[in-house]
């Protein structure tokens, strides 16, 4: 086996010690839910919850399950003073907050909609720190995360961090447990041919992203004079990793049926913690009109319209916006 451990690594990087043991939690977390995934259709865990989350969704049991694992496991971090999730209404304060505590913020299941198809799913998470004793403000801009990360439960298990020293992946051998370092510098190809984006929803779109979607999808004729591939898995970390894997872009724009609501994706919990790793590895994140990261959030579970990937149809798509 190789490639050093995800301690090691962090370690080497010089990161706090109460910043490694969060993390180390958060990683713990991870590989308990893969197991959970791994094991649903044997102890009953498909289909319907019976309930809905804060935004009306019906929850699937794994989303209940990934979410009591996370706060089990990370609520044991003595420096972590609050945590936000999909699946819990209220922000969780876990201490009276001190400058330097910190703040989680996680979807503990995304992509939740394939789990009976048994098709790849993951969890995002975010990183940030209380800016001085008694601030119980969780609504902060991207920029001020520590670390941004996901965990994809795929063929492999694969937890990506961007922690200051660009992108990593470091892959979960079974048996052992241990996470190790398997890509170390994972950037995305400035240009692509190829987007993702739910094409069902066409008619809903506003003119720049049917403007975008009519310029890919008429090849080489058309004025990108080249041919555009798509890929619409329906679970944003599946295709964010293939984007950092071999460049792309991913789209979930605001529409006529998500425009009551902000958008379909979450800031601070999904979108906010994809923009830092995206912009580590090298691409953009926009909604459009503005950078994802200098987006201050005005709730909790607030959404976006959500554009990110290689920089150059980043930047194109935001041209169109203008
Ligand atoms: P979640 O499962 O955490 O609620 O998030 C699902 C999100 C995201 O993963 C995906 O990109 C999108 O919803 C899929 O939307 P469609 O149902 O429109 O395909
Ligand atoms: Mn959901
Ligand atoms: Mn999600
Ligand atoms: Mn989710």
């Amino acid at each position: 086996m190789s490639g050093p451990t995800l301690r090691r690594v962090l370690t080497d990087a010089g990161q706090p010690s109460d910043l490694i043991f969060l993390l180390e939690d958060i990683a713990s977390a991870c590989r308990a839910v893969a197991y959970e995934v791994r094991n649903g259709p044997l102890k009953g865990n498909l289909g319907l919850a019976g309930s809905e989350n804060v935004q009306g969704e019906d929850q699937k049991p794994l989303d209940i399950i990934a979410n009591d694992i996370f706060v089990a496991t990370c609520t044991n971090s003595p420096r972590l003073a609050a945590l936000v999730s999909e699946e819990i209404e209220e922000v969780v304060w876990l201490k009276e907050p001190k400058e330097g505590d910190y703040l989680l913020f996680f979807d503990p299941l995304d992509g939740s909609s394939n789990l009976d198809t048994n098709l790849s799913v993951g969890t995002i998470f975010s990183i940030m720190k209380v800016a001085e004793d008694g601030d119980r403000t969780v609504l902060k801009p991207g920029r001020e995360q520590v670390v941004a990360g996901y965990a994809l439960y795929g063929p492999a298990t694969m937890l990506v961090l961007a922690a200051g020293q660009g992108v990593q992946g470091f892959t979960l051998h079974q048996g052992s447990g241990i996470f190790r370092l398997t890509q170390p510098r994972m950037t995305i190809p400035e240009e692509t041919s190829e987007f993702a984006i739910n094409a069902s929803r066409h008619r809903h779109w506003d003119a720049p992203i049917k403007r975008y979607y009519d310029e890919v999808t008429a090849g080489r004729d058309g004025p990108r004079g080249r041919d555009f591939n798509m890929r619409w898995v329906a679970s944003m970390v599946a295709e964010m990793h293939r984007i950092l894997m071999r460049g792309g872009v991913f789209l979930y724009p605001l529409d006529d049926r998500n425009r009551d609501k902000g958008g379909r994706l979450r800031l601070l919990y999904e979108v906010a913690p994809m923009a830092m790793i995206v912009e580590a590895a090298g691409g953009g994140a926009t909604t459009g009109t503005e950078r994802i990261l200098d987006l201050v959030p005005t709730e909790p579970h607030q959404r976006i319209a959500t554009v990110l990937g290689s920089k150059s149809e980043v930047d194109h798509i935001a041209a169109l916006h203008r």
